[in-house]
């Protein structure tokens, strides 16, 4: 029962991440295809400790003989290449932003909304939310079944590979030019990244928000509940890898802190750190490499006993992104949803 896979974007920081975790879990693969430009046609890519895999160029590739695809190559790739992938009988998880709002394409979490899996039937296509919103709703979803979340005010403190290797690349390139005087012009970013904090993400929209903002609100809304009002304000910061985010919610029922506390303890895919000491809490460096969605400084307002205030970090390129992704293609065959070829 195993399977064919093609991973577009195979030389990318998400892509690597999906073959590690593809390895590491035991996915049933039978053979696995690494996709990205044609100008990587030839390179060598790992899979697992032990084995390397040649890039093939998508643009040459013949999906025909994959039975689930995982994309993570940018919009313009997906909008192109997904659709062509689809049509010959392989399932497309897409981790880019392009199908996420069609109707006829599930946004699945699967901890989340795994019940909205059979939606993919109509374009065979299955949309991996934004990595912000995956870490957020990870955690408001048991919340949220025992208190009934209002709104949700969330600042974000976003790692610069959720831009992708270039990005991290600059960060690194800006960091060490600082000490020898060599200051580069921003490519990936609007702003100078090293020592900095840039609050822009994605582009601005006419109200004024970022697309970013926007996601993370009407993402959850597909996902979780069309009710919930979420405010976002995202920022990029001068880390590699980890994304945290400041988390506000109103609830309409009172909230014990303790009782929110032995809720998150249960949860799937979510681990508690919550001591008021000096290395009670988590912080992005600690998290890269881990595969759940930390939770931290849990507080109740004092000002209003339906808030709770708390602190949440995760690696971005795992379950912000390629973790997601290999779940969703767990919970599919595990429903026995595709059709091997
Ligand atoms: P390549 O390395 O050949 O450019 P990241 O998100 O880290 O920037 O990675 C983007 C991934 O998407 C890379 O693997 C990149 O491959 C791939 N990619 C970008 N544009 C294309 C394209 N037009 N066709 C195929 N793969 C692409």
């Amino acid at each position: 029962m195993d399977y064919n896979i093609a991973i577009v974007g195979a030389t990318g920081a998400v892509g690597r991440e999906m073959m590690e975790i593809l390895s590491y879990r035991k996915f049933p693969c039978k053979k696995i295809y690494a996709l990205a430009s044609k100008s990587s046609l030839g390179k060598e890519v790992s899979f697992g400790e032990d084995k390397v895999l040649k890039v093939e160029a998508l643009e040459d590739f013949d999906f025909s003989k994959v039975d689930i695809a995982l994309f993570s190559a940018g919009s313009n790739v997906s909008k192109k290449y997904a659709p062509i992938a689809s049509k010959k009988n392989c399932v497309v998880i897409d981790n880019s932003s392009f199908f996420r709002m069609d109707q006829d394409v599930p946004l699945i979490v699967p901890e989340v909304n795994p019940h909205h899996i059979d939606d993919f039937k109509k374009k065979k296509i299955i949309a991996n939310p934004n990595c912000s919103t995956i870490q957020m709703v990870t955690v408001l979803k048991p919340l949220h079944e025992e208190f009934k979340i209002k709104k949700v005010f969330v600042s974000t403190y976003q790692a610069v590979s959720g831009a992708g290797k270039a990005a991290m690349d600059e960060l690194f390139n800006q960091t060490k030019g600082v000490y020898v005087n060599d200051v580069s012009t921003p490519e990936q970013f609007t702003k100078k990244i090293s020592f900095n904090v840039i609050p822009h993400i994605d582009v601005f929209m006419e109200n004024g928000s970022t697309k970013e903002e926007w996601k993370m609100s009407v993402e959850t809304n597909k996902i979780l509940d069309k009710n919930i009002q979420v405010t976002a304000h995202c920022v990029r910061v001068p880390v590699f890898i980890g994304h945290s985010e400041a988390i506000f919610i109103e609830c309409e029922k009172e909230i014990n802190e303790d009782e929110a506390r032995k809720i998150l303890r249960k949860a799937d895919g979510v681990t508690v750190v919550d001591h008021r000491a000096d290395e009670g809490y988590v912080t992005p460096a600690e998290v890269a490499g881990e595969d759940d969605v930390y939770v931290s400084r849990i507080r109740q307002n004092n000002f209003d006993s339906r808030n709770l205030v708390f602190w949440c970090v995760s690696d971005n390129l795992r379950k912000g992104a390629a973790l997601n992704a290999v779940q969703i293609a767990e919970l599919l065959i595990s429903r026995n949803l595709v059709n091997k070829k």
